[in-house]
């Protein structure tokens, strides 16, 4: 009796001893604090687009609120660079300052807004459709491709392009956006809530009135 149960004992040490001795070496606390929520396995950017972005973007990026910028055809260059500046890094506090997004990019990796950059810029567009005042995109439409010398308000087209399409990867495209998103980023840009521009957009700004940056705003949405 004593023999057989000696020997189950033996038997049950010997299974559980490796495993006892992984379980402990991966118990050892490293060095460093380990990560929070590390993912198990790296998640596509289609996956972040379809289950965390969809909501405000759709997965394709094509927003249809008027609030949530489209991203679809955006370039991958500045999608990126918006992401990190809405998060920040240890020792630089975030640049674009959105409660909203800021939530949003808490848990994403360099590598995640990386490849979230090429997934938007590869979607197809779905420019905004809302209609908009003729006489506002007449007026728009001559800040938009000459400026106003008067004011000294430059092109924009100089920096993005005759067909709002922008010049990789500094000047990002902004034909077809949503008047109403563009018209609160010329405005933050304006008051200088939004300054992750080296101030080149908050310059050009100074002086339009409020008039010219909703007539801007408007035209830009039927750019295509
Ligand atoms: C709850 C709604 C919401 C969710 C969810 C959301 N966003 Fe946003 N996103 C916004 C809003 C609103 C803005 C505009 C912020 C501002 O006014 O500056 C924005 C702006 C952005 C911009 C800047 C675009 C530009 O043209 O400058 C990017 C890029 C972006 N979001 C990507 C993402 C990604 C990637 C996710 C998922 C990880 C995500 N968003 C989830 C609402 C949302
Ligand atoms: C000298 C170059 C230059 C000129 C001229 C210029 N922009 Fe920009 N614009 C930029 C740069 C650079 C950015 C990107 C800033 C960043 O990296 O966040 C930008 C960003 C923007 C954005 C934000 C896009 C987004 O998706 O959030 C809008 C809207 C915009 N510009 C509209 C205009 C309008 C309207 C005009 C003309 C009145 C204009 N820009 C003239 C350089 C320029």
């Amino acid at each position: 009796m004593n023999i057989l149960r000696n020997t189950f004992v033996l038997i049950a040490l010997a299974l559980s001893a490796p495993i006892s001795a992984e379980t402990t070496a991966e118990d050892t606390p490293p060095e460093a604090p380990a990560p929070v929520a590390a993912p198990a396995a790296p998640v596509g950017a289609e996956q972040i687009a379809a289950g965390v972005c969809a909501g405000c973007h759709n997965a394709d990026g094509n927003s249809v609120i008027p609030m949530n910028p489209i991203l679809a055809g955006q370039q991958a260059e500045y999608i990126t660079k918006q992401l990190m500046d809405f998060k920040g890094t240890d020792t630089d506090p975030a640049k674009r300052n959105s409660p909203v997004m800021s939530s949003m990019v808490a848990t994403l990796s360099a590598e995640d807004m990386k490849s979230l950059g090429d997934y938007y810029a590869k979607q197809k567009t779905s420019p905004s459709q809302a209609p908009a005042d003729e006489k506002l995109l007449a007026t728009g439409k001559i800040l938009y491709h000459g400026g106003n010398i008067e004011n000294g308000v430059p092109a924009c087209a100089s920096c993005h392009g005759p067909t709002g399409a922008g010049i990789p990867p500094r000047y990002p495209a902004v034909s077809g956006q949503h008047a109403e998103y563009t018209l609160t980023q010329l405005n933050q840009f304006n008051t200088g809530d939004r300054d992750n521009d080296n101030k080149v957009m908050q310059k050009v700004l100074t002086r339009m009135s409020a008039q010219d940056k909703r007539a801007v705003a408007a035209y830009i949405s039927t750019m295509r």
